[in-house]
């Protein structure tokens, strides 16, 4: 499905990701952990084309996607829930969910969010409330919910536990096991919670200064505190 090739990009003159391989594959949850500042976000932000790449190539179902900006990307099946702040405060639930389906025509857009309210029931009672007023497990439901309309057939996540309390870290991420198994959703997930997302991912990559250090099975890593250790240090 995604194929990141000897990767290579950063901002201006700073170059952040070196020579990154990964592969994302369909009805598979990829996690990628690492330190504060090892390039995770970048790397996201690369797929969906919010910023170009120097060197190397990213292909996706057969196309390559370099050069495409992020809405090239979204008609192609590639949706982004970027780290914080994801939701419009000011609007409601259901004007949230309408921007999150901008590229589809109205009558499309209209039957998503309906969809996409049957994953999500506890955003279904909300529909007029402000974004802002939702509690913290909502708004990030709310998030992945928009991402979710233009029905996408990957899904890129940047920390989607952050600040979340454990239990609603175990409820979102069981929804992302269930978009991921139950619709074949393939899921590209950055991750601090490291011993969760082990649980729920099927593979992962290690990210460390830009590059690649670790890239295995995730049951190689769970409960493997010596090469957490490395990974991390
Ligand atoms: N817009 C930007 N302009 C310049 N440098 C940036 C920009 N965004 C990130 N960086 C730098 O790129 C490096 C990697 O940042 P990135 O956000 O990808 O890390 P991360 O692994 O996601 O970290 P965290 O776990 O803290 O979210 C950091 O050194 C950061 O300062
Ligand atoms: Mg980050």
């Amino acid at each position: 499905m995604l194929e990141i090739k000897n990767l290579n990009t950063g901002y201006d003159k700073k170059q952040v990701l070196f020579e990154v391989n990964i592969i994302a594959e369909k009805n598979k949850i990829t996690a990628i952990i690492g330190p504060n500042g090892s390039g995770k976000s970048t790397l996201l932000k690369a797929v969906c084309g919010a910023i170009p790449s120097w060197a190397g190539e990213i292909n996706f179902n057969g196309s390559k996607l370099n050069g495409n900006e992020p809405p090239e990307n979204l008609k192609l099946g590639i949706s982004f829930c970027p780290q914080g702040n994801r939701v419009f405060d000011e609007l409601s639930v259901k004007e949230n969910l309408e921007i999150g389906g901008y590229i589809l025509k109205k009558k499309k857009a209209r039957e998503r969010i309906e969809e996409v309210l049957e994953i999500f029931p506890v955003l279904k009672e909300r529909l007029k409330q402000d974004a802002g007023t939702l509690s913290g497990g909502e708004q990030q439901m709310l998030a992945v919910a928009c991402a979710l309309i233009p029905k996408p057939k990957l899904l890129l996540l940047d920390e989607p536990s952050l600040g979340l309390a454990p239990n609603l870290v175990k409820d979102i991420f069981e929804k992302f096991v269930e978009l991921n198994k139950k619709l074949g959703i393939a899921i590209l997930i950055v991750e601090q919670k490291v011993n969760d997302v082990l649980k729920i991912s099927d593979r992962v990559y290690s990210l460390k200064l830009g590059r690649v250090v670790f890239d295995g099975v995730s049951t190689e890593l769970m409960g493997n505190k010596e090469k957490l250790k490395e990974i991390f240090l």
